[in-house]
């Protein structure tokens, strides 16, 4: 195929090497900002008096018309061509002649797809906030309606002190509300533009990189041409807050695994979001979390592979950094599947209160709460801790619980035991004492979605 830039070599490639080469298989995806960019870099070039503006005008037509088609699919792009810039301007100057040939006029592909990757991950990351946004408010509906609801909190997976489901499921909402910050930051550094800094060096023409970037919709310009074309950070970036979002997704996905077995059953998914067993009867699988769980190891790797791609890279522009387009989309897409599917089965799934109480009624997580009622009562916080375990251990040994021992084994272990204590040591007491800012009780769990529901406006 006859190449656009044949001149300096005859452009007869071997087929093997255009296939190598070529990138359009995954960058057509952007034409949208690719003509939207050739719009506005036409008209910047009318503005400026380098083209005429009767040029500029057949251009922008011309574009707009090759929008259309795309969109409503009189279009198909031909995956015969280098990349989707090649493809556009290709079709262009079919349709427009020699005119079609001027628009490239003071750029470079080198800035042009700099430009067209921060204007589709500035999309995307708007698609994904929004998204994560959903999740967050499925998640604090599900705490407003299990704020009451106790559970044993864990620490080492042992079972350690009363909380509540919508204590536990607020902790994600905090998560979430990180991740959308780190998101709406990466969003923040991305959106300069580079269009304008051309191959590496700039232009000797006098171009107008504000108007371009105001008219695109960026709040600055990059400062440095050839930083302008080199610079992948935002992509990096992007593919990090992905990560990390991706790892909350993923603890969230064991515990939903862990907490919907028998072993647990504290929670119950929805048939909507599980699937069968090819041969056991009997089953109910988390799929949904399994994936998203082992889709976490795929974005982590996007990130690592762009990460291993750049470094060592000299400046300016390497073709090396096409490499970046795969990865990046590849994180988006996945984390994008993923937060569609956990709204839902987050929205659909029911607590059994019971089994998470009876649960909580075991393993003696009101032992701290015994030694703060001694402490309350005068003794020493470590001398009531060593109590508080002998009576633990003499639980232990008899096989009851501290709510069922009589107060004459009490007291036994301290004069300063009464009757008062068994109301203290109730799982219902442990919950509602823990008024801290932040803490289990359902005051406190109240104020957490109060804060998140305003931090999502
Ligand atoms: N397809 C290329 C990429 O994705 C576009 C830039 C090509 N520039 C060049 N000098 N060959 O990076």
């Amino acid at each position: 195929m006859a190449k656009m830039w044949a001149g300096r070599t005859d452009g007869a490639t071997e087929k093997i090497a255009d296939d190598f080469n070529s990138s359009i298989r995954f960058d057509c995806r952007m034409y949208q900002e690719d003509i939207k960019g050739s719009m506005v870099h036409a008209a910047m070039l009318a503005q400026q008096n380098i083209l005429t503006q009767d040029d500029a005008d057949t251009l922008i037509a011309g574009l707009e018309g090759i929008l259309q088609d795309l969109d409503d699919g009189n279009l198909t792009i031909d995956m015969e061509c280098e990349d989707i810039h090649m493809f556009v301007e290709a079709v262009l100057t079919e349709r427009l002649g020699d005119v079609g040939k001027k628009l490239h006029t003071a750029r470079s592909r080198n800035d042009q797809v700099a430009l067209d990757v921060r204007m589709y991950l500035r999309s995307q990351i708007d698609e994904i906030s929004a998204l994560v946004k959903e999740l967050v408010v499925a998640i604090t509906d599900k705490a407003e309606a299990y704020k009451d609801a106790i559970m044993p909190g864990y620490t080492h997976l042992q079972r350690a002190q009363p909380i509540t489901f919508g204590h536990h499921l607020m902790a994600y909402a905090m998560m979430l509300l990180r991740d959308l910050g780190r998101l709406a930051d990466t969003r923040k550094r991305l959106n300069q533009s580079p269009i304008g800094c051309c191959a590496l060096a700039g232009t000797t023409y006098d171009t107008d990189r504000y108007f371009e970037a105001e008219h695109l919709g960026f709040d600055g310009i990059c400062m440095n041409s050839l930083d302008g074309v080199s610079d992948r950070d935002f992509c990096v970036e992007l593919m990090s807050a992905i990560s990390i979002l991706m790892m909350h997704l993923s603890r969230f996905s064991e515990e939903i695994i862990l907490w919907s077995s028998w072993e647990f059953k504290f929670i119950e998914l929805s048939d909507a979001y599980t699937t069968g067993s090819s041969i056991m009867p009997q089953k109910k699988n988390p799929d949904m979390a399994e994936l998203v769980r082992g889709k976490t190891g795929r974005v982590y790797g996007d990130l690592m592979a762009l990460l291993t791609t750049l470094k060592g890279l000299p400046l300016a522009y390497n073709k090396d950094m096409q490499e970046d387009k795969e990865a990046v989309f590849d994180a988006c897409d996945t984390v994008k599947m993923c937060l569609q599917v956990f709204a839902p089965m987050v929205a659909t799934l029911t607590a059994n209160r019971e089994n998470m109480l009876l649960a909580a009624q075991k393993g003696f997580i009101n032992a701290t709460d015994l030694a703060d009622y001694l402490v309350k009562k005068g003794m020493p916080f470590r001398s009531a801790y060593k109590i508080s375990g002998q009576l633990v251990a003499y639980c232990i040994q008899n096989n009851t619980v501290l709510e069922n021992l009589p107060l004459e084994t009490y007291l036994c272990y301290s004069e300063l035991f009464a009757d008062d204590l068994y109301n203290e040591i109730s799982l219902k007491t442990c919950v509602e004492k823990r008024i801290s800012q932040g803490g289990t009780s359902v005051a406190s769990v109240e104020q957490q979605i109060q804060y998140v529901k305003e931090a999502l406006v």
